[in-house]
């Protein structure tokens, strides 16, 4: 059984991966904003699965989070950056500072303070797996979306040179998730995101596929495959 660090479990993707991971007997270590959604997830499932009101872009923060984690939990066998925001639909230039900086801060620099804090004892244990949640649009563009953009096409470069400072053994995967039925593809999406499968279908397909991952993947950009994804 596998402990598996996760960010963004109050909702969506990394809510569904969670619980669809816990299920089997995988312990959780996750994190998100909202507190009363992680008390409650706190509530339901118990030690040794461990669920906390951290902001992935506040790096003393996750500090603190890790070394808490580390010292009681050891380090992770699988770390999955999943927690994310989007811009809401609107050209580069009507996007202001404040705005282009919260998506920057929770998707790019959130996983590097992730990483910062959890990658040291995985390196020195020399065994572990980095998935970096990337996106379509890590890959591609589209109009109104260009913050979110950045930040993905972003987390492809870092994900793949993070690859090449790991000891053999290890790996670091850029993974374009699908496109799934979440709060995020409601706000760029709109209606037709109801044409997607649940994220509770969608683990389903996810969580096995991530728990497949390792060193032979290493560097590779994959994509979940499930329905949608490759539109
Ligand atoms: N849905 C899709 O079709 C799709 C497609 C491609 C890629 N993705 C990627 O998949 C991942 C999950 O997306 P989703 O659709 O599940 O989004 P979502 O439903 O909006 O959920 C986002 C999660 O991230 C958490 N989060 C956001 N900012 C955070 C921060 N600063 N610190 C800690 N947690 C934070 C949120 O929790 P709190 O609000 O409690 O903080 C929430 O749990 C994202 O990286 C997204 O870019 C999704």
């Amino acid at each position: 059984m596998k402990t598996i660090v996760i960010t963004g479990v109050t909702r969506g993707c990394g809510r569904a991966l969670a619980e669809e991971f816990i299920r089997p007997g995988h312990t959780i270590l996750g994190c998100g904003r909202s507190e009363k959604e992680l008390a409650a997830l706190q509530r339901q499932f118990g030690a040794p699965h461990d669920f906390s009101a951290v902001d992935v872009s506040d790096d003393a923060a996750v500090a603190a989070w890790a070394g808490r984690l580390l010292k009681s939990h050891g380090p992770p066998d699988l770390l999955i950056n999943n927690a994310g925001l989007i811009n809401r639909n609107a050209p580069l230039w009507q996007i202001s500072a404040r705005e282009f900086s919260s998506v920057v801060n929770a998707n790019l620099k959130g996983p590097a303070n992730l990483i910062r804090h959890f990658a040291p004892e995985m390196v020195k244990r020399r065994s572990g797996v980095i998935v970096n949640f990337s996106s379509g649009w890590g890959r591609s563009t589209s109009a109104e979306v260009a913050p979110y953009c950045a930040t993905k096409w972003a987390i492809e470069g870092l994900t793949r040179a993070l690859a090449q400072e790991l000891p053999a053994g290890m790996a670091a995967i850029p993974l374009n998730p699908g496109i799934i039925n979440t709060d995020m593809l409601r706000s760029c999406f709109g209606g037709s995101a109801e044409g997607y499968p649940s994220p509770q279908e969608w683990a389903k397909v996810a969580a096995p596929f991530i728990l497949k991952l390792g060193a032979a993947e290493n560097g590779c950009p994959l994509t979940v495959p499930v329905r949608g994804a490759n539109d």
